[in-house]
Formats: structure tokens, C-alpha cells, sequence
């Protein structure tokens, strides 16, 4: 069964794929990897922007499992980003309440990301104020696929009988089990997919799709689109009360 993750009128939990980095910086003759370390710096002002928007939880799309075919470059350039943000955020993110968290498969992550990664984890595991998940290697398919061998493992080794596997059982397995689903899914730069991002938790998302390039994305349209979400009215399959 759906679940309201709140009463509030405004998402509690959004979810946002950052696109349109690359776009950003070609329109100013500047090499991608520009317009990542300009996408890098909005992440701050939308993460500050959550408590006065409502927004407890916010999820973001920093790296995709299909995002390693891009040029060694861009790959090798965006990992080392991550290490640098991690590494320059890290006091400010624990002083200003916010918990992170990471989603993804980590085994093709770099050792020493995933010691930074694991760090910062536990550096503000005891914060409160917003719940900042980076999803990094991450595809919703993967995650699908990881959550069933684990879940499998429990079934093979007489933990968990195959009969009382429902639709409560393989969220408990996935990268987000302790996240209540997304109640709004915002995509900026103009194209309106998904890109395999939280597949099964926004089975009753709204999705919002933005021509703003995320470079662009100011907390003043972010208080906008969660707003807009306010006015609409979401019944999870059943008819208007
Ligand atoms: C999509 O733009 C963006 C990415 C694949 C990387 C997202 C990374 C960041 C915003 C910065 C890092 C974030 C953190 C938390 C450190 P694109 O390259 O697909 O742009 P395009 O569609 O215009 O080519």
C-alpha cells in the first residue's frame, strides 16, 4: 500500500536530478568540467534553502551508473570533485545540521572516496535538521538488482520465507531503506526522464520538469516549484476524499 510520508501540504522529501551542467558551460565556451564545479556550489544554496521550504529530506543525483561512459576526463574530474566537496563541506554540513547520507554501489568507487564517503556519514549521523542523500555510482535498476541478491542471500539461508516477500519486503533491502519515499521528483535542464533515478520509490512521486540549467537553480525557484507542488492534490490511485 501507498503511504503518505506526511500531512503537510508541501513535500517533505524531494529528489532532484541535477542536469544540464554541460550545457551551462559550453554556452560560455568553458569545458564541462566548469559547469560541475558551478553545479557544485548551487548544491549549498538548495541544501540551506530545505528547512524554510518544509523539505526534511533531499535527495540528489551527483553520479549515475551509466555517467562512467563519459570520457575518462569528465569522470576522473567529477570523482575528484566529489572528493573536494566532501573534503571543503564537511565542517559546514556538521555545524549546520544537515545528515548525509550516500546511495549507490560503492565497490567501483575509489578507496579513498569511499573513506571520505563513510566519514562524513558518521561525522553527522547525529544531526537532524536536513537529511542530505548523494546518490554517487547509483542507477535505480542496480539498486533493484543489489536489494534482490541480499534479499535472495536471506532466503537461501532460511532467514526470510519466499512466501512472505510483498511490497514491504524489497524496500527494506534497498540503498534508501531507512528514507521515506520522494514526494516530488525535480529535474532541471529541459529533458523530461528520469535517467533511472529512484525507480521504485517514486512510484507516487509528482515529478516537476525545469528548463532552468542546475547551474542556474536558485533557491528562489526551488521555494517556487515546492510551492507549486503544494497546490496539488495527490491520492496515491484512490478517488478524492
Ligand atoms: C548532469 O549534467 C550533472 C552530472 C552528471 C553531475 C552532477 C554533479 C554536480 C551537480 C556537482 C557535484 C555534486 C555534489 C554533491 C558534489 P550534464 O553533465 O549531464 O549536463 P548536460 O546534460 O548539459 O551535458
Amino acid at each position: 500500500m501507498a503511504k503518505a510520508s506526511t500531512e503537510q501540504s508541501g513535500p517533505r522529501h524531494v529528489a532532484i536530478i541535477m542536469d544540464g551542467n554541460g550545457r551551462w558551460a559550453q554556452m560560455r565556451g568553458r569545458p564541462r568540467l566548469f559547469g560541475h564545479h558551478a553545479g557544485a556550489k548551487r548544491v549549498r544554496e538548495i541544501v540551506e534553502a530545505c528547512p524554510d521550504a518544509g523539505v526534511k529530506f533531499l535527495t540528489i543525483f551527483a553520479f549515475s551508473t551509466e555517467n562512467w561512459k563519459r570520457t575518462q576526463s569528465e569522470v576522473s574530474g567529477l570523482m575528484s570533485l566529489f572528493q573536494r566537496y566532501i573534503t571543503g563541506e564537511a565542517k559546514a554540513l556538521k555545524e549546520n545540521g544537515i545528515r548525509v547520507r550516500f546511495i549507490g554501489d560503492r565497490m567501483r568507487l575509489a578507496t579513498k572516496l569511499v573513506d571520505l564517503m563513510d566519514d562524513l556519514e558518521l561525522m553527522t549521523s547525529d544531526n537532524d535538521r536536513v537529511h542530505l542523500t548523494v546518490a554517487i555510482n547509483y542507477g535505480g535498476r542496480d539498486e533493484v538488482a543489489r536489494a534482490t541478491k541480499r534479499l535472495a542471500q536471506d532466503v537461501a539461508d532460511g532467514k526470510l520465507k519466499p512466501a512472505n516477500v510483498d511490497e514491504e519486503t524489497l524496500p527494506k533491502y534497498l540503498d534508501t531503506h531507512v528514507l521515506p519515499d520522494p514526494d516530488l521528483v525535480i529535474r532541471t535542464s529541459g529533458e523530461a526522464r528520469i535517467s533511472n533515478f529512484l525507480l521504485w520509490q517514486s512510484a507516487y512521486a509528482e515529478y516537476d520538469f525545469l528548463d532552468t540549467l542546475w547551474p542556474d537553480f536558485s533557491a528562489e525557484e526551488f521555494h517556487k516549484v515546492v510551492s507549486r507542488y503544494g497546490k496539488r492534490e495527490r491520492r496515491y490511485g484512490g478517488v478524492k476524499a
